[in-house]
């Protein structure tokens, strides 16, 4: 029972549960092991994964963005073409699907209507479909042909944080495990890579301090603040000011530094906070210089790397991990930063205004 799970020496839910990332991620290590202590995912649900030509991912919020994720490690590693939606546009405006897709429904609660009116109107055209969820038992699980768990405990805090990065574990494992189900070879060991992403999550957790700070150095007195990054950056951008937006009600928003000199940029004004993520050294001197055109215009940047890319000025400096796997990891200082600045500004950071934990109406 929900009421029954304590905050501890928490102030809120949503710092505990950000802490609980990394025993999280350890414990999905430990759920999805076989007897060869090999990650893999059930028989039945690799079958079903094997006979498609693609995969339609539908999910809201948070769970959305963590499908954008999915998308990647799908197509990166498992070289399934992989498509994600808003599960409240698809079901109003259905895309030309492929000959034989599957549907994965990627819902923490498990009881997003958007997401159900979707699996409902699926169903009816005889396709698969693959709930991702924290709630065993819940609609969209019991409705689905095959279900995977997030093993994350409950979700408290109404601004999801463990969700998210449970729900990147089970996808990164769901897209090995059909690597090598299509004989392809996985040029890591997913096994190694998550448990030294658990690690560099816990170092991240462990400085609090210097988030508290940026938050009070970037954001304290602003009204806006946008938050840029290009590939897998820009989809961890979106959550980042998601975060942000629904807990300190601070208007965010995510782009790809590429576009911004399409539109954006007018917004730049003396002191607009900038957020400026880089863990891929393919897009290393890009997103550089996006930062460069925005301090030009008199934009506080706050520059994020990833280790091996850091540069003098950069604030924060991500410990290394797999190139696939740095959204885990620059996630967590963008989920400390949004709660910072919420709590600096005295908001119900569990219960922000006007939002629920499970919206069970379309
Ligand atoms: C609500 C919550 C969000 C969540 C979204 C999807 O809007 O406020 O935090 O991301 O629903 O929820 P789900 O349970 O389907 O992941």
């Amino acid at each position: 029972d929900a009421s029954d799970i304590e905050k501890g020496t928490y102030e809120h839910y949503m710092l505990k549960e950000i802490d609980e990332q990394p025993p999280v991620i350890r414990k999905i290590i430990q759920e999805y092991s076989n007897d060869k202590n090999e990650l893999e995912i059930d028989s039945d649900i690799r079958q079903a994964l094997l006979d498609v030509d693609r995969i339609y991912i539908i999910a809201a919020g948070t769970s959305y963005n963590a499908g954008l994720i999915g998308k990647e490690f799908i197509e990166k590693i498992a070289r399934v073409h992989t498509e994600v939606f808003v599960a409240s546009e698809f079901s109003y405006n259905m895309p030309l699907l492929s000959q034989k897709p599957l549907f994965i429904f990627i819902s923490q609660s498990g009881e997003t209507a958007d997401s159900r009116a979707v699996l409902v109107q699926v169903k009816e055209l005889g396709y698969k479909t693959l709930t991702i969820t924290n709630v065993p038992g819940s609609t969209l699980s019991r409705e689905a042909d095959y279900t995977l768990l997030l093993h994350a405990g409950p979700e408290i805090a109404v601004a999801s944080t463990k969700a998210y990065t449970a729900q990147m574990a089970v996808l990164a494992i769901l897209a090995v495990d059909l690597a090598r189900a299509k004989g392809s070879s996985v040029p890591f060991d997913v096994t190694q890579e998550l448990g030294l992403v658990a690690n560099a999550m816990e170092t991240l957790c462990n400085e609090k301090e210097e988030m508290e700070q940026i938050a009070e150095e970037y954001l304290s007195v602003s009204r806006n603040c946008f938050f840029i990054g290009r590939a897998v950056d820009y989809y961890v951008c979106l959550e980042g000011s998601l975060k942000l937006k629904e807990i300190s009600y601070i208007q965010a928003e995510g782009f790809a530094g590429g576009e911004l000199k399409h539109g954006t940029i007018a917004l730049i004004e003396n002191r607009t906070p900038i957020i400026a993520l880089t863990t891929q050294q393919h897009v290393n001197l890009g997103i550089r210089g996006n930062v460069q055109e925005v301090i030009a215009r008199g934009a506080n940047a706050c520059i994020i790397s990833m280790e091996g890319l850091e540069q003098i000025n950069d604030r924060l400096v991500l410990p290394h991990v797999l190139d696939l796997f740095t959204p885990f990891v620059s996630v967590v200082p963008l989920q400390l930063i949004a709660y910072y600045a919420a709590r600096q500004r005295g908001c119900d950071i569990d219960k922000p205004r006007n939002l629920a934990k499970s919206v069970t109406v379309e």
